[in-house]
């Protein structure tokens, strides 16, 4: 039964705000997958550099199937790893994006070393959870929303459309922050050396 809305995103793009809302307009239960991880101990220990815990993506995915198996109702799985949802069981997979300059002020937020959050800003540069998603599931199923200008509310709009079956301008692959910066500043954020600062914003 395809019952699952997953929310994929590199962290900071918005997925638990967004999640949460999505969920009480839908009246939909939320599985974090981070949070999983940390309560069923789905790891295989702490990755000290980055201050995560290293996922035990198997057992993580088991325990989704089993999950998602005990209910007919509609479920939100939000998590950077949400296409690990079984294809059989998923309605949309949507990834959250966030410009590269507006991401790093999202994630200066938390209390992470630069070179965590540069790591991430990479990863949303490349592109990953989109492309990681396209390895696993249909392109027709996937979506991308840019968050970076928009309230959690308009965000949440946009997935009600998705839903509605109206989510033509959401189709994957229209988001490249790679063709919007300007290219030496992707070198820098590539070589570790930089992260963008506001005045940066193309
Ligand atoms: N659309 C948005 N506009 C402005 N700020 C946002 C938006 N979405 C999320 N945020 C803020 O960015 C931060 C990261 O959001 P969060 O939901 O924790 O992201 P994730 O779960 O993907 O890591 C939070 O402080 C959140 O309030
Ligand atoms: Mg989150």
């Amino acid at each position: 039964m395809e019952q699952v809305i997953a929310i994929s995103g590199t962290p900071g793009t918005g997925k638990t705000a967004v999640g949460t809302l999505l969920a009480q307009q839908l009246h939909t239960e939320v599985i974090e997958l981070g949070q999983v991880v940390k309560e069923q101990q789905f790891h295989y220990g702490k990755d000290v550099e980055r201050g995560t815990l290293i996922a035990n993506i198997e057992n993580l995915q088991d325990y989704l199937s089993k999950r998602i198996q005990q209910t007919e109702e509609l479920l939100i799985v939000i998590g950077h790893f949400a296409d690990l949802v079984p294809k059989e069981f998923l309605k949309v997979l949507v990834v959250l994006r966030c410009h590269p300059v507006t991401l790093t002020q999202r994630l200066s937020n938390r209390q992470w070393s630069s070179k965590k959050i540069v790591e991430n800003i990479q990863a949303e540069i490349l592109g990953e959870c989109t492309s990681q998603s396209l390895v696993n599931h249909d392109y027709n199923r996937i979506f991308e929303i840019d968050t970076t200008d928009s309230t959690i509310e308009e965000v949440v709009a946009c997935f009600q459309k998705i839903l509605s079956g109206e989510g033509d301008q959401f189709t994957v692959g229209k988001i490249s922050w790679l063709s919007i910066l300007d290219p030496q500043l992707i070198h820098e954020i590539m070589e570790e050396k930089k992260l963008p600062s506001s005045s940066q914003k193309a």
